[in-house]
């Protein structure tokens, strides 16, 4: 059964590039229907998607993190210090190879997003 959570969740992130889906195909729709499932599990309405502020770094963070998954990862996460959002995001992209736009995607995250607590 670890292995079907792995399966699901390697499908829904192939799912995530909703502008790829051809919105009539039924196959389109069943992959969306299973990608969709967890965020109505979590709650239905994108109320997230007013808490991603829209300020110098936004287009940069939804060009390049939108490629996997939805930025609600981000409005979800507890926040993090700039050191542990460079270390975080370098893990999951490849950004380190861009170190310019790493760092000002680091600083939107940083400034946006800083740790609960
Ligand atoms: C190469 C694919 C890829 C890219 C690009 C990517 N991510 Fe992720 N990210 C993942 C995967 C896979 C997960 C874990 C599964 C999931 O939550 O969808 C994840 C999860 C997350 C989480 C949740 C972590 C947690 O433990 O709750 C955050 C926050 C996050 N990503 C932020 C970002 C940010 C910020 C960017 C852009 C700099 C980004 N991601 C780009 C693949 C990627």
């Amino acid at each position: 059964m670890r292995k079907h959570d792995r399966q699901m969740t390697a499908r829904a992130v192939a799912a995530a590039p909703w502008a790829n889906v051809p919105r009539t195909s039924v196959l389109g729709g069943a992959l969306l229907g299973g990608a969709v499932l967890g965020s109505i599990v979590l709650g239905a309405a994108p109320a997230w998607a007013a808490k991603i502020p829209r300020d110098a770094g936004y287009a940069r963070v939804k060009i390049e993190c939108t490629r996997c998954h939805r930025l609600d990862n981000i409005v979800q996460s507890e926040g993090f210090t700039a050191p542990d959002w460079r270390d975080f995001v370098v893990e999951m992209t490849d950004l380190e190879r861009r170190p310019a736009v790493l760092e000002e995607i680091v600083g939107y995250l940083a400034r946006n997003f800083p740790p609960d607590d």
